[in-house]
């Protein structure tokens, strides 16, 4: 285990098996319908990576990066795009693939951007939700594991950009952030 973890939260077994089931239940809702799987950056990635390999269905993938001004510096909790998607939602049914949801900021505000785009459905899929930090409702459809309100990192979650290629999600050791 990395010297910087205090406790592993999900293991990679717990991982594989939670994303099969995701990937058959997004199978089974999108038959016959035209799916495109938005990815946020960079966070989703590894997680996004799994499941699409378990979506047996025809798919479209694009990307999009956010900044969110969260974190207490601006109320606000608006939402830069970084990197804008590639191409246009419009009548598609857009499923935004994101690593956790915290506060519901960054996807109450894209949720808000993307459905200007005139897309045919919107709806959002999460490995992590932690429902203990929610300020903003956000409806989600898909979501893996409810944990608690500790900071995790790995399988994609990174802490100051670092942990991301961890194979398993972790809770970080608190003197890891405090320092
Ligand atoms: P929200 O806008 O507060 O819901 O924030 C969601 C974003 O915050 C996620 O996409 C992550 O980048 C980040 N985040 C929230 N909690 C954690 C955590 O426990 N570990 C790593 N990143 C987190
Ligand atoms: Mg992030």
């Amino acid at each position: 285990m990395n010297k910087d973890i205090k406790e592993i939260l999900l293991s990679e077994e717990e991982i594989v098996k939670k994303v099969a089931e995701m990937g058959a239940q997004i199978s089974k809702d999108y038959k016959g319908k035209d799916l495109l799987i938005v990815v946020i950056l960079k966070g989703s990635v590894i997680f996004a990576a799994d499941l699409l390999r378990k979506i047996d269905i025809p798919v479209n993938i694009d990307f999009i990066a956010v900044s969110s001004y969260g974190n207490g510096t601006k109320t606000s909790g608006v939402v830069k795009i970084i990197k804008d998607l590639g191409c246009s939602i419009e009548h598609k049914n857009v499923l935004i693939i994101e690593d956790i949801l915290d506060s519901g900021k960054t996807l109450h505000h894209l949720m808000e951007l993307l459905e200007t785009r005139n897309p045919e459905s919107i709806k959002i899929c999460t490995l992590l939700n932690k429902p203990e930090r929610r300020e903003v409702e956000v409806p989600v459809c898909y979501s893996g594991f409810t944990i608690p309100d500790e900071f995790v990192v790995g399988y994609g979650l990174d802490f100051a950009e670092n942990y991301r290629n961890l194979p398993y999600i972790g809770i970080l050791k608190p003197e890891v952030y405090e320092n």
